[in-house]
């Protein structure tokens, strides 16, 4: 079973957009396993997005991811990290199909509503800079049982 960290970012809570956003991957069937509201410092924005130094983009992603508050999550599910990243749609919203989130509510690269992490090892590495194992919650849904 994979975990994944989801940010809502600033953007789609200015917007009004995170209980959709959330929605969406509850109703696709993932399960919340943790859930936080913080406004990110520099450090953990610049640890988060790490792998994005120096290129032209890093600074106004850090000023922007760290402009407001944002909701972190960890969702559970079997293909957790790969799913995610479909319901999400692609990086930029104008390439994003329709029916995804960023297809549906995005409009600008810099601007597009939810990060999703892309891979079992970033995830993991993202959610232990998230969250701490305490916040992290173990428990069972009956449709587990059946396919998750
Ligand atoms: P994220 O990490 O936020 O989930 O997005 P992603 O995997 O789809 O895209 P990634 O390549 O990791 O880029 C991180 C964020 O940087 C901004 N970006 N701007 N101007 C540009 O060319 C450019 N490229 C990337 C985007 O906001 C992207 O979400
Ligand atoms: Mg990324």
């Amino acid at each position: 079973m994979e975990k994944s960290l989801v940010l809502i970012k600033p953007d789609a809570i200015q917007r009004g957009l995170a209980g959709e956003i959330i929605s969406r991957l509850e109703k696709k069937g993932l399960k919340i396993v943790a859930v936080k509201m913080l406004h990110m410092d520099n450090t953990l924005a610049q640890r988060h997005y790490a792998v994005h130094k120096g290129k032209a983009f890093f600074n106004d992603l850090v000023n922007f991811i760290t402009s407001g508050p944002v909701i972190a999550l960890i969702f559970q599910g079997k293909n957790a990290v790969q799913i995610i990243r479909q319901v999400m749609g692609e990086t930029d919203p104008a390439k994003a199909h329709s029916g995804t989130i960023r297809g549906d509510f995005g409009i600008d690269i810099g601007h597009n509503l939810i990060h999703g992490s892309d891979s079992l090892e970033n995830a993991s590495k993202e959610i232990n800079l998230f969250f701490s194992d305490e916040e992290i919650f173990n428990y069972d849904r009956e449709l587990d049982a059946w396919i998750y």
